[in-house]
């Protein structure tokens, strides 16, 4: 099992590149079985997630080429049109086919995804939603099955919370569905208004996604495409705390900057400057201490969950106590214990966390427990002093491509170890 051995006190200087959105590229790469006809989508990142996309793609029967970021789905016979356990236990974005799958052939099989380090994470709100577009759906045997032999029919699909895939998933489903589908309190983030272009650029008739409602007109069937997946926001947002912690100069290049508002602005108010350098690039530094803040997890446009955990190591640095309340997930404080390894002065109350800036972190061996917790490790580690070693990567190598190679291009003394 790989690792990573980190050593702290070098301020990142330079620029960094980020990669396409693995959060867009998931639903995008399931959208291809909406159609027998090829769709080509550029940027997808080389990440292990994307590759398990892939293996379930091929084994629902679509033929796949990949060639480099590039990636050619051809979805002609879908002739097992399901998402079996084995590959849904290791990534639980599989439930994105269910959609798909009862659109285009009238059923579909897929694994129930367990829990997660971070949460229950049912998907009962992606059943009721298709439900509401006349799917019949079953439950046994740790699977889902949808059926639609007379195909999906249009309706209203009200979300009792925010959900992303699920609102991902719906939106698959409508579209082939007969007349009009109105989705509310639909998920607003910029992987579903990705989704949403891709789909119509599919020959899909969507209005309103970005927004709390979206308008679908079914249509009779969708053709080919291409589409560039959008960048990783969380990848920049991740190397924009980066920059501000270990007091360096960083500029995050091929970014959407409008996508990192709210971080942005809770970077300003811990003391960094953060600056648009170009219409793709964010600046960002810092010298002086930083500033206790406190932050609130929510849906897009506010302060994303996926950030949370990094934006937590950088507030142990910080002058101050800080509050950190997780609203989307109910158990996505692991990384608080590792961090207190390092030297953090951490308190978990539920949902809540009271951060007492340490201003400094002491390297440690610390384990890695979830995607964006790792990431929120590496982070510490750029910082402390002396030596730190992170177990599991292979939660960050989910997400994150060849991440200890762009850090260290930046100034970071980081390695890994297999
Ligand atoms: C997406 O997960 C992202 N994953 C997550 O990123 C991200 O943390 C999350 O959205 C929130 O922004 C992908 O896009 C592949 P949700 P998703 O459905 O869609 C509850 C990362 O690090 N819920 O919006 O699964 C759920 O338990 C990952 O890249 C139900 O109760 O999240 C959670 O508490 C981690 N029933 C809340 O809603 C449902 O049917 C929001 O979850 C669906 C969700």
């Amino acid at each position: 099992m790989d690792r990573f051995r980190i050593h702290g006190g070098r301020p990142l200087q330079g620029e960094i590149a980020v990669s396409g959105a693995k959060n867009s590229a998931l639903p995008a790469l399931a959208a291809c079985l909406l159609t027998g006809e090829p769709v080509t989508l550029s940027r997808i990142p080389p990440v292990r997630d994307i590759r398990t996309m892939l293996q379930l793609l091929e084994h629902t029967g679509a033929r796949v080429d990949v060639d480099g970021q590039l990636v050619t789905v051809r979805a002609q016979a879908l002739d097992r049109p399901e998402a079996p356990y084995e590959v849904v236990k290791t990534m639980r974005a599989s439930s994105l086919v269910l959609g798909p799958l009862v659109a285009r052939t009238g059923k579909a099989r897929v694994s129930m995804p367990g829990g997660c380090a971070i949460g229950a994470r049912p998907i009962n709100l992606h059943v009721l939603a298709l439900e509401q577009l006349g799917a019949e759906i079953r439950q046994s045997h740790g699977y889902v099955e949808a059926l639609a032999p007379e195909g999906l029919k249009g309706g209203l699909v009200q979300f009792d919370r925010i959900t992303v895939t699920g609102t991902e998933d719906v939106l698959m489903a409508a579209v082939l569905a007969r007349g009009e589908t109105v989705i509310g309190n639909a998920a607003r983030e910029p992987e579903v208004q990705d989704l949403a272009e891709l789909l119509n650029k599919m020959g899909a008739r969507i209005e309103g996604a970005g927004t709390s409602t979206i308008r679908v007109q079914g249509v009779g069937e969708l053709h080919g495409a291409q589409h560039t997946i959008i960048a990783d926001r969380i990848e920049a947002g991740t190397f924009l705390i980066a920059g501000a912690m270990t007091r360096g100069d960083l500029v995050i290049a091929d970014c959407v900057p409008g996508h990192l508002d709210a971080l942005a602005v809770k970077l300003r108010q811990a003391g960094a400057e953060v600056t648009e350098v170009r219409g793709d690039a964010l600046g960002v530094r810092a010298s002086g201490k930083l500033q206790a803040t406190d932050i609130t997890t929510e849906e897009f446009p506010g302060f994303a969950t996926d950030l949370q955990a990094q934006y937590m190591a950088m507030l142990t640095l910080a002058e101050g106590i800080s509050f950190v309340t997780e609203t989307i997930f109910e158990n996505r404080f692991m990384h608080a214990q590792e961090l207190a390894r390092m030297g953090a002065n951490i308190r978990v109350e539920g949902r809540r966390a009271i951060v007492a800036g340490a201003g400094e972190l002491t390297g440690a061996q610390v384990i890695a427990s979830d995607l964006r917790a790792s990431a929120s490790l590496v982070l510490a580690g750029l910082v402390a002093r002396g030596e730190t070693v992170v177990d599991r990567v292979y939660h960050i190598d989910r997400g994150y491509e060849r991440i200890e190679e762009k850090l260290a291009r930046v100034g970071a003394r980081i390695e890994r170890e297999s």
